[in-house]
This record gives C-alpha cells, sequence and structure tokens, in this order.
C-alpha cells in the first residue's frame, strides 16, 4: 500500500499552546483553584440573553450578510465614536466576525506574503504568533520587560526592523503582563509605524478593562487611522465569550479584502451571537461598568496578596491578569507551575507560554472570584514558605 503523503509541515510544526497544555493536568486532578483562564467567571448579562432568547423565538437563525447586521455595524460605530472620537463607516470600514480570534486570522491574512515579518512586542497572547505563521508571515518577538513596565518602543522595535518589515502587531491592554500604552507613548509606535510605512494591527479586546488612566485606541492617535486593522470584541468587557462575536473596524479597501477572505471561509458571525452584541452595546453600558469596579478590587487583592508572599508583582493597570516575578524562589516559569499544581492544586500560566520575557514571572487570573483568590494566596505563601524551608 502507498504510504500515506504527509499533512502540512508548518501546521504540524505549531506549538502547543502552553495554556492548554497545564490545564488538560489541572483537570485530571481534584479541588483545584485556577489562576489560569483568560476569561470571565460572570454571566452574560441578563438583558443580553434574553435578547437572543427573543431572537430564536423569533426564528432569527438564518445567514446575516458577509458584513454583519447593518444595525450591529451602525452601533459599533457610534460606540468606537462615543469612547474614542474616531470616524468610521459602517457600511464599507466595519466588519463583523468570529471573535477577535478571526479578526486576527483575517488581518494577517489580508497583509502578508509568504516572509513578510510582522514585530510582535513580547510577552503576549499565545495565538499572536501561530496566526502569523499560519498566514506565511514570520513573527519576530520583540522583548518587553518589567523594568519598562512591559511598553514597547521604537528602540525595541528597531533592531528588528528588516525591510521585510510589514507590520506591528499591538496588544494593549496586554495579555499576560497587563500593561497598558499611555497616549504618548503609543504616538511613538504610530511615528515609527509612519516613518517605516508600517501597517499597525491593535487586539484592543481588553479596552474598557483600563483601571489608571483612560485606554489609548491606536487609530485614535494622529496618522494612525489609514494604517490601522483595530480589532475588538465582546467577549471580555460583556462576558460573552462563548457568543463568538468580535469587529474590525479598518480603511475601506482593508476591509474589502477582510471582508471577501471572511466571505469563503466563514459567510458570516453567529447571528445569534449578534443579535446578542447589539442588545449590549445598547442596554449592557451598566453591567460592564459593575464588573470593571468589581475586577478592579480582586485586582488590589490579588498583587498586595502576591507582594506579601515575596512575589514581586507590578500593579498592572488593565485586562485582568496580574504577572508576579518568581525570580526570588530560584524557580523557572514552568517549575513553579507544575509544582505549585502538585504541592497546593493552584493552577497559574508559565510566563514562557507567551514567549520572551516570560521566563521568571507567573500568569495569574483574576477573572476568579474573590473568596477564591484569597484561598489561592494562602495556598501560594504556603507553597513559596515550604521553598524557603528546604532552601534554607
Ligand atoms: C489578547 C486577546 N486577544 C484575543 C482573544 C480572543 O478573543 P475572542 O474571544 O474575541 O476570539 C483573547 C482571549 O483570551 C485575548 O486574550
Amino acid at each position: 500500500m502507498v504510504e500515506l503523503k504527509p499533512m502540512s509541515v508548518t501546521a504540524s510544526e505549531l506549538p502547543v499552546s502552553g495554556i492548554r497544555r497545564f490545564f488538560d493536568v489541572a483537570a485530571q486532578m481534584h479541588d483545584v483553584i485556577s489562576l489560569g483562564v483568560g476569561e470571565p467567571d460572570f454571566f452574560t448579562p441578563w438583558s443580553i440573553r434574553e435578547a437572543a432568547i427573543y431572537s430564536l423565538e423569533r426564528g432569527q437563525t438564518t445567514y446575516t450578510s458577509n458584513h454583519g447586521l447593518l444595525e450591529l455595524r451602525r452601533e459599533i460605530v457610534k460606540h468606537i465614536k462615543k469612547h474614542y472620537g474616531v470616524s468610521y463607516k459602517a457600511d464599507d470600514e466595519v466588519l463583523v466576525t468570529v471573535g477577535v480570534s478571526e479578526g486576527l486570522d483575517l488581518a494577517m491574512r489580508t497583509l502578508l506574503d509568504p516572509g513578510d515579518e510582522v514585530l510582535v512586542p513580547e510577552p503576549c497572547y499565545v495565538s499572536y504568533k501561530p496566526c502569523i505563521t499560519l498566514a506565511g508571515g514570520r513573527p519576530i518577538g520583540v522583548e518587553t520587560t518589567a523594568a519598562e513596565n512591559f511598553r514597547i518602543t521604537p528602540a525595541a522595535l528597531e533592531k528588528h526592523l528588516t525591510p521585510r518589515t510589514k507590520a506591528i502587531l499591538l496588544g494593549y491592554p496586554s495579555n499576560p503582563t497587563g500593561a497598558t500604552m499611555p497616549g504618548p507613548q503609543m504616538q511613538e509606535i504610530v511615528d515609527f509605524a509612519v516613518k517605516h510605512g508600517l501597517y499597525l494591527i491593535s487586539d484592543e479586546i481588553y479596552d474598557r478593562l483600563t483601571y489608571d488612566g483612560v485606554h489609548t485606541c491606536v487609530s485614535s492617535l494622529k496618522g494612525a487611522r489609514e494604517r490601522t486593522i483595530l480589532l475588538n470584541g465582546f467577549s471580555k468587557a460583556y462576558a460573552m465569550t462563548g457568543w463568538r462575536i468580535g469587529y474590525v473596524c479598518a480603511p475601506r479597501e482593508i476591509v474589502s479584502i477582510m471582508t471577501r477572505i471572511h466571505s469563503y471561509t466563514m459567510l458570516c458571525a453567529p447571528t445569534l451571537g449578534q443579535k446578542a452584541a447589539l442588545e449590549a452595546l445598547k442596554t449592557g453600558e451598566p453591567e460592564v461598568v459593575d464588573m470593571v469596579a468589581q475586577y478592579g478590587q480582586r485586582r488590589r487583592l490579588i498583587v498586595d496578596g502576591l507582594n506579601k508572599i515575596g512575589l514581586k508583582c507590578h500593579m498592572p493597570e488593565g485586562a485582568f491578569y496580574a504577572f508576579p516575578s518568581i525570580a526570588s524562589t530560584g524557580l523557572t516559569s514552568e517549575e513553579f507551575a507544575e509544582k505549585l499544581l502538585y504541592q497546593e492544586r493552584v493552577a497559574v500560566v508559565p510566563g514562557t507560554a507567551f514567549g520572551a520575557g516570560g521566563q521568571g514571572h507567573i500568569r495569574c487570573s483574576y477573572a476568579t472570584a474573590i473568596d477564591k483568590i484569597e484561598a489561592a494566596l494562602l495556598r501560594m505563601k504556603t507553597f513559596v514558605e515550604s521553598l524557603a524551608v528546604k532552601a534554607s
């Protein structure tokens, strides 16, 4: 019999997500407190769920336009204008996607030819580099450090610039570090992109989860709009991860190509999710404010607790992750996360899952109830003390 031909080398060589690998182990164990998951512990607000139920009752179960419901695109445009002062046209500058995940994939496929390079500040969200690779591009990690509050600088980008550099992929507020970029610092990045003719892809999924200062929307900055693919969605701010709705705002020429790909690969985002997203924009604001206030409380609790245990932790300005240093324990990130899981049954993610700059750190999600955070901190204290005893 003739041997079956091999599958795609590019796909087969993709690394397994460092988060998944860890959680498969944790899922088999009892009494684990997870600070690992990157999704809200809240239910989607009731008014949003109810709107979706009515929509189903009315039999709204067909495809929508490839672009997404026009009514939803109009609300997205209003929302962006209200919060960030940037104007987009609902007709041809907005595309409703299957989460930010699809928006990321479409952005890469739209911009990249084989071998094109994308600069990616690290540590970063686990999907960024694989998305670039799958589109035939080369992800070029640019390390950021705790000493610089995990903010990217033009000087760091410059070191990795080549004639093949096509774009910079930004994700602020950051998963996993919680870092944000104030306007003037982000403007420097935009100026760098302008100087070198680069596109900007800005994943702003955590925009509403900004606790200190205000969120900087990249396309609102001088010179940015015409080169920026703005990605956002409903998963985090509205606790809607399972509805799978995101959106892209970008100049018409870019959205037109993204929509072409989307129309072949996805047809449209889920109709039910789009109805829910529409309701979220119309009535969800008070619930967002409430959830953000609760994340804010948990943030102080976890950061104070980690620092007291001796795991130095900067105050994250956004998202819902603390990213403490575990360097004082002498363990690597993986050793720390693994031993903590087996000894004290607390699941965290090793910083190395997020690329360069992650070694010596762990990611602790505080999208978890206060009592669980408190219990996890107690267990972590016991764990860190046990290390100190062993060392002495
Ligand atoms: C930075 C970042 N971007 C995108 C996503 C995926 O978002 P969505 O649910 O909209 O696909 C996540 C999910 O954890 C994320 O953390």
